[in-house]
């Protein structure tokens, strides 16, 4: 067999590399029009950074697992077809600012059209709005090649930092496709890849509709989770509850679980706005406005988060950052990824520095290239937090990487003006020990 996945992303890539981890006797090819990305495939430094991918990776290389720009001749050559290009939010015309941007997933539907002459399973991968696979059957249609494809769905429940560990053990992996014979055959044919290594049970087969929402559905409750949980937070502030004991004590009852409700200083990433967007926006077309009303207050509780974090740390400044240096601890959206894409640290440090201070970023994963998307002579990019944190003000610990848990926080004390000042926005830190090496510290849902 042979598989092509169009992206060669943060989805794409750790993807296919296990599948072809998993199937030696599968062709695993991965192509882009990026020909900087597929590059760095093939080189020392990948795109992506997943703890456990780039051993994979390194296996696998030109072994069963292929990356390339050849986008067509690949197309062509496939028996199944994954399409796992970005479904970003739309910035322009109908449906700006919330509906998904679906050109790129039309795009691949017409090179396949175009290309392909013989039968295949084309697969979606992108997180896409519900109907999605009517779209790509009507660009076949006007072909005349509807009859050569069965699309399914396939949508990726992957995070971020923790993908290779999600790819080998997922909770689930959910298949959606047309009941008819062929549409059976098509999904037995996928479940029988994952099937390698998932066990059976775990491999839920739908409708291609419900798996398409599913995937939204997700994400809106994993958002919801945080944005309750933050919404706790203030309340704990204002009254002196602790999140932390509130979230163990809630998420000891069997029926709330204790996963995703750590208290942060917003979430960030692709696709939990975009995809919760995408849902208030399907809400809103299928004129269910009280429903899309419902899920915005997730995404309207996350801005809130965001800007009270940032509000607490002026005032605590005297309610003036101006030419203040504030050390931020991580940029990225979450430990172990290198990704930036959404993350609450942008929007801080946007605030900031419209507010007149001097940023001082360091991030063990984050490229310099990517903190200056920030675009300001104010922001000073740094090799190592003690680089930050000398003559800072305040720092600002936003991405709750491990070795920021271990800094010999009363060394840094020492070369900071003070009042020193530190803000725990990811709650990682032993607030009280802190305020025992003399900072003036706080945390989110801690005061
Ligand atoms: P990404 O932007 O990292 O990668 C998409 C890639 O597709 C890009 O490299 C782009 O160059 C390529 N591309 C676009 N059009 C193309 C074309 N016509 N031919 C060849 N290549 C093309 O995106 P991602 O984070 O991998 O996300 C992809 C999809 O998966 C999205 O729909 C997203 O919502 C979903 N998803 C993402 C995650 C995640 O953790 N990032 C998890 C689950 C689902
Ligand atoms: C999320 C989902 O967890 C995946 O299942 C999904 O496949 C993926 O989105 C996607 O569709 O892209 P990801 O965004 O990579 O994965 O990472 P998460 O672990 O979900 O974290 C998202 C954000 O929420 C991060 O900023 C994280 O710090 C924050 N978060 C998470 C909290 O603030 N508190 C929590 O308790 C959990």
């Amino acid at each position: 067999m042979k598989i092509c996945c169009i992206g060669a992303g943060y989805v794409g890539g750790p993807t296919m590399a296990m599948i072809a981890e998993k199937c030696h006797d599968i062709e695993v090819h991965v192509v882009d029009l990026n020909a900087d990305r597929i590059a760095a495939w093939n080189s020392d430094t990948l795109p992506v950074y997943e703890p456990g991918l780039s051993e994979i990776v390194e296996r696998r290389i030109n072994k069963n697992l292929f990356f390339s720009t050849e986008v067509k001749p690949t197309i062509k050559d496939a028996d199944v077809i994954f399409i796992s290009v970005g479904t970003p939010t739309k910035s322009y015309g109908v449906g700006a600012g919330s509906a998904a941007d679906m050109g790129f997933v039309e795009g691949c539907a017409r090179m396949i059209a175009e290309v392909c002459e013989g039968p295949k399973i084309i697969v979606e991968k992108s997180t896409v709005p519900v109907r999605t696979a009517e779209l790509v059957q009507d660009v076949f249609n006007g072909y005349d090649k509807g009859h050569l494809f069965q699309i399914l769905s396939n949508p990726e429940f992957l995070a971020e930092g923790t993908a290779i560990s999600d790819l080998e053990s997922p909770d689930r992996v959910l298949i959606g496709g047309e009941m008819s014979e062929a549409g059976k055959e098509a999904m037995e044919t996928v479940v029988s890849v994952y099937n390698r290594w998932v066990p059976r049970e775990r491999i839920i087969t739908t409708n291609v509709w419900s798996s398409e929402l599913s995937k939204l559905v997700a994400n809106a409750f994993l958002a919801q989770r945080v944005s309750s949980i933050n919404s706790i937070s203030a309340v704990c502030e204002a009254t002196g509850a602790n999140v932390d004991e509130v979230a163990n004590a809630i998420g000891m009852d069997s029926r709330i679980g204790s996963k995703f409700l750590k208290a942060s200083v917003g979430f960030g990433g692709s696709c939990f706005q975009k995809d919760i967007l995408n849902l208030v926006y399907l809400c809103e077309h299928f004129g269910l406005p009280d429903v899309a009303t419902y899920w915005r207050q997730v995404l309207d509780m996350n801005d809130y988060q965001r800007q009270r974090f940032t509000r607490n740390v002026i005032h605590s400044l005297y309610n003036t950052v101006q030419r203040k240096r504030v050390a931020i601890l991580g940029f990225a959206f979450k430990k172990d990824t290198n990704d930036t894409r959404e993350s609450a640290a942008i929007y801080i440090c946007r605030d900031l520095l419209e507010e007149g201070a001097n940023i001082a970023v360091y991030d063990p994963q984050v490229s310099a290239d990517e903190i200056h998307g920030l675009t300001s002579d104010k922001v000073e990019v740094c090799s190592s937090a003690e680089e930050a944190v000398a003559g800072a003000h305040a720092i600002l610990v936003l991405t709750e990487w491990d070795e920021f848990k271990t800094l010999d926080y009363k060394a840094m004390y020492e070369t900071m003006v003070k009042p020193a000042r530190l803000f725990d926005g990811r709650n990682i830190l032993d607030i009280e020990a802190l305020r025992e090496l003399g900072y003036e510290a706080s945390g989110i849902g801690k005061g």
